[in-house]
């Protein structure tokens, strides 16, 4: 066979490897990161898509996992045992809210929610049997960001891990653990993999003893990234700079063009001067404000919400984020509808909420297809 030199990496998928004999097997052991036996423990896939999320977040090592929901749970398992506390941030992904709730409790592992305003003093919340804070960068779907470093300040001060699920932000726009956090996270299926095509995620650690950890719970537990979904978000990863600035850039045109229609009545975007932590987003976000943003219609009715929907050309009703092509979501009716009616009433959404996940389309066909669908509702 001659030699070969791919220039990118291919897959290997394959579930072990072999080895020679006895001798080459007792290397393994010796210097496991050397050689790899079995792909739940590790595979070249899932490893070049951890290091690289890695050194986008400046991290002391990373491990990718079969979900947004599984790297949730490895980072909260790296740090919580039963009879553990935990804090999380009271604007939370849903999804997230679940797993704490309804399984890490029955496992022993309790949870309190801290409302948005009590962030910055958590000493009224912090137990001694507490090890660490859930928050999200940016909020969904109203898009509140919170500020890092104060955070980071305060987990340290209360003594406890801070975590951050980054997935809305991306290491582009803002880097946890450059900020103080202890942990970042991502669901890799939006943002980071980019195309819509593939679930995973990542724990990206701030010691390389946590990112040992994290990476022990991964293989016992089972939560690996299979080596076609590695491969398919490592090379997604390869353009989510150049991505991030187009969708940025979008978002930015369209929330200027929505707060200015007559049918709109209310837009939340980081980037718009009015949204109550602009100035903490252009600083913590380098003047980049992402790529999602929330609107209320007007007429704050399923039927006008439906028939924006219907009326729209180009852009599809999708219950998920972060694609090249543009989706419209509905908090009420997908993300936040397990919350009770109070608690959508208090977070503002209502039924006349949407949201949009902007894409990297031409700016003037966007503008064009939400233009035309809103003069008909
Ligand atoms: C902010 C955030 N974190 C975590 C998740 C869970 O990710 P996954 O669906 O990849 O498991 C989601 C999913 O939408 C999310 O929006």
């Amino acid at each position: 066979m001659p030699q070969i030199h791919p220039k990118t990496t291919p897959i290997y998928q394959t579930s072990v490897f072999t080895f020679e004999d006895l001798n080459d097997l007792e290397l393994y052991f010796e210097q496991p990161t050397q050689q790899y036996m079995y792909t739940r423990y590790g595979n070249p896939n899932s490893d070049e898509l951890a290091e690289e999320v890695n050194r986008l977040e400046g991290g002391a090592g990373a491990v990718a996992t079969s979900s947004g929901m599984s790297a949730i749970l490895t980072a909260v398992l790296t740090f919580c045992q039963s009879g553990d506390h935990l804090l999380c941030a009271e604007e939370i992904y849903g999804g997230s809210a679940a797993l704490l709730s309804q399984e890490l409790t029955r496992m022993g592992i309790a949870v309190t929610y801290v409302p948005s305003d009590s962030l910055y003093t958590l000493v009224d919340f912090v137990q001694p049997n507490t090890k660490l804070l859930l928050a999200e960068t940016m909020s969904n779907p109203l898009l509140q960001v919170v500020d890092l470093k104060r955070l980071a300040a305060e987990t340290k001060r209360t003594g406890i891990k801070l975590v951050v699920d980054n997935t809305f932000a991306t290491p582009i726009i803002t880097k946890p653990l450059s900020l103080g956090a202890d942990m970042v996270i991502h669901s890799v299926t939006k943002y980071l993999s980019g195309h819509s095509d593939v679930t995973a995620g990542v724990v990206v650690a701030g010691t390389a003893e946590d990112s040992e950890r994290s990476k022990q719970i991964m293989r016992t537990y089972g939560l690996n990234l299979s080596p076609f979904e590695s491969w398919l978000a490592a090379r997604g990863l390869k353009t989510l700079k150049l991505r991030m600035r187009q969708h940025c850039a979008n978002a930015m045109a369209v929330a200027e063009f929505l707060e200015q229609h007559p049918n709109v009545k209310q837009v939340w975007y980081p980037g718009l001067a009015q949204h109550p932590q602009h100035e903490l987003a252009n600083g913590q976000g380098g003047g980049m404000f992402g790529g999602m943003l929330s609107f209320r219609l007007k007429d704050d009715e399923l039927k006008t919400v439906n028939a924006f929907m219907q009326a729209l050309q180009h852009i599809p009703f999708a219950p998920s984020l972060a694609g090249v092509s543009t989706s419209i979501s509905h908090p009420l009716r997908t993300s936040h509808r397990s919350l009770s009616p109070e608690q959508q009433q208090k977070l503002g959404i209502s039924l006349g909420v949407i949201r949009l996940s902007v894409g990297i389309e031409d700016t003037e066909e966007l503008l064009q297809d939400l233009g035309q669908a809103l003069d008909k509702v």
